[in-house]
């Protein structure tokens, strides 16, 4: 893969440092651009439309430990090339919204990011994991602009409601402290949780659809205004859709 070779050949071209900070040089600048364009998307919708997508922004850089420990675990020898090779969530970025439909829409505009290379998706919300855990994985890469090379960098994007992260939070929690090995019934009982969740967003999402509705009723009462100007002006583009749907019933 042409980022690896990118990352050893910085790596040649820092041979008075260690490599080891390099290498999280290079994810933590990642993790600055993948940041600062995930807020400014935010920021733009914010003005387009008057609304947040994303409540909030998490991000890390996986601890030394946690990456000798996936690399043991996936049968990988502890090495640097190994940790660029085969860890693809070094620099992890987690964005929280509100509905599921923020999800789509968040990684439909980072889709279409032209400077950002989508490695892989991985769609748990769609498919979620047997443990019942929902959430949408990017894998990108972003290049990293160096004084005299161009370094290709990844970073793991999670995409979850407030509903999906206050699950998987919990749970993750729980797993740790059974080291892995809960007992049937917890992880039974973890996963109706899961199901009380989805139920939970589906809800959220079709209330919010209805509140919508009414509030688009109040202004044309009140205003008399054309209902395509307050669409325009007040929603944003699905909402919009909703609005006019329900406004020509
Ligand atoms: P990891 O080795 O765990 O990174 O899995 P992977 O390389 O197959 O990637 P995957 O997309 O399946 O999962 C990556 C990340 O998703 C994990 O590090 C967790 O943050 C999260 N995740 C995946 N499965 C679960 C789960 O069952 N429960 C919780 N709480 N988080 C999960
Ligand atoms: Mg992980």
């Amino acid at each position: 893969m042409r980022s690896e070779q990118q990352i050893q050949d910085a790596l040649r071209n820092y041979e008075d440092v260690d490599s080891w900070k390099t290498v999280i040089f290079l994810y933590n600048a990642a993790l600055k651009e993948v940041g600062t364009k995930l807020e400014i998307l935010n920021e733009e919708f914010q003005h387009v439309h008057r609304y947040n997508p994303i409540e909030h922004i998490k991000t890390r850089i996986k601890t030394p430990e946690s990456i000798v420990k996936k690399l043991k675990r996936n049968g990988y020898e502890t090495s640097i090339e190994n940790m660029v090779k085969y860890i693809n969530d070094i620099a992890g970025v987690r964005l929280i919204c509100s509905f599921t439909s923020d999800i789509y829409r968040l990684a439909e505009m980072i889709g279409n990011q032209s400077d950002l290379k989508v490695l892989s998706i991985k769609d748990y919300i769609k498919n979620p994991k047997e443990s019942g855990y929902k959430s949408y994985h990017m894998l990108v890469s972003v290049p990293i602009f160096l004084s005299d090379s161009v370094v290709d960098t990844k970073v793991e994007i999670q995409i979850r409601t407030i509903a999906m992260d206050f699950w998987a939070s919990l749970e993750h929690k729980i797993y740790y402290k059974f080291e892995g090995n809960a007992p049937e019934y917890i992880s039974r009982e973890l996963k109706e949780c899961a199901q009380m969740v989805s139920e939970l967003d589906d809800k959220m999402l079709s209330l919010n659809d209805a509140i919508l509705e009414c509030a688009m009723n109040d202004v044309q009462e009140e205003e008399h205004v054309a209902v395509e100007d307050v669409a325009e002006h007040v929603l944003g583009s699905r909402e919009k859709q909703k609005a006019l749907q329900f406004a020509h019933k």
